[in-house]
């Protein structure tokens, strides 16, 4: 497939997926939320990837969704496309999806990054949600999943303030895993990803579903929602090859059924 906002690359087990529109900071207009949602969702079906990569440029992630873009719509305009409907495909796939954030990660590039299961930060990076600066709020989930991330009070700040946070800050506030020195972010995105890739596919499926589903409900329907999955992967053959390759002192040979 062609594509002109995004670069897209496989590498391994692993699909990368590069947010290419450094003329605007990598704002994200709809043709680049279709672009990489489309490229996701490839990368989900393909059983020879087990893990996704999206990172921007040294300078930007993205810097929110495009303003240019949104500027002349009105409401019933923005209903009736549901502007920022794309990216429900990219936050539903299967996929464990590794956010690598250099620069800014701002407004829809924040929420991009929250999109993601692990968010990575290069010690450059800045998180923010400056909607408000703009008159308008969050649009592509900022408001919900940021507060899930690092609380109400922390969120409320960010979101009503619209001040940006540095990549040490938003560990701390828990929204980022891990802050590397810049120049070593893709090669710690790439063993990270490489890592997640090399377990099996039903095991890394079943984990992602629980985690969303903690984000989604109260804590007994979530446990019963783990009983079930864990049951479930006793049906595997990746269940049964981990634990013997265990027994036998071996590494697994999974192979994602
Ligand atoms: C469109 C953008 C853009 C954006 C940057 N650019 N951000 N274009 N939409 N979100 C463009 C600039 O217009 C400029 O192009 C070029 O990228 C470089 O940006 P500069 O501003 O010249 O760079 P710099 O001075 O380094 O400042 C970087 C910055 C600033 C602090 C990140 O660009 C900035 O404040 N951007 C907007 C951040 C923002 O408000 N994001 C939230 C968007 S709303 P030209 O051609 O003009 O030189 C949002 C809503 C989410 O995300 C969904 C709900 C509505």
């Amino acid at each position: 497939t062609e594509y002109e906002t995004i670069l897209v690359e496989r590498r391994g087990r692993v699909g990368w997926i590069t947010l290419n529109r450094p003329q605007a900071l990598n704002a994200l207009n709809s043709q680049l939320a279709q672009e990489v949602t489309a490229a996701a969702v490839a990368f989900d079906a393909d059983h020879g990837i087990g893990a996704i990569v999206v990172t921007g440029s040294e300078k930007a992630f993205a810097a929110g969704a495009d303003i240019k873009e949104m500027e002349s719509m009105s409401a019933a305009d923005m209903r009736a496309t549901d502007h920022f409907g794309a990216w429900d495909d990219f936050a539903a796939v299967r996929t464990p999806v590794i956010a690598a954030v250099s620069g800014f990660a701002l407004g829809g590039g924040c929420e991009l990054a929250m999109m993601c299961d692990i968010i990575l930060a290069a010690d450059t990076a800045k998180f923010g949600q400056p909607e408000i600066n703009l008159g308008v709020i969050p649009g592509m989930g900022g408001t919900q999943r940021l507060i899930r991330a690092v609380g109400y009070y922390k969120a409320a700040e960010l979101i009503l303030s619209g001040r940006m946070m540095g990549a040490e800050e938003a560990e701390r506030a828990g929204l980022v895993s891990r802050v590397v020195p810049a120049s070593d972010l893709l090669t710690e995105a790439t063993t990270l990803a490489d890592t997640i890739a090399s377990k099996g596919l039903p095991s890394l499926y079943a984990a992602k579903a629980a985690l969303d589903a903690a984000m989604e409900t109260p804590l007994a329907d979530g446990l019963a929602h783990e009983k079930q999955a864990f049951a479930a992967l006793f049906d595997t053959a990746d269940q049964k090859e981990g634990m013997s390759a265990f027994r036998e002192k071996r590494s697994p040979d999974f192979t994602n059924r």
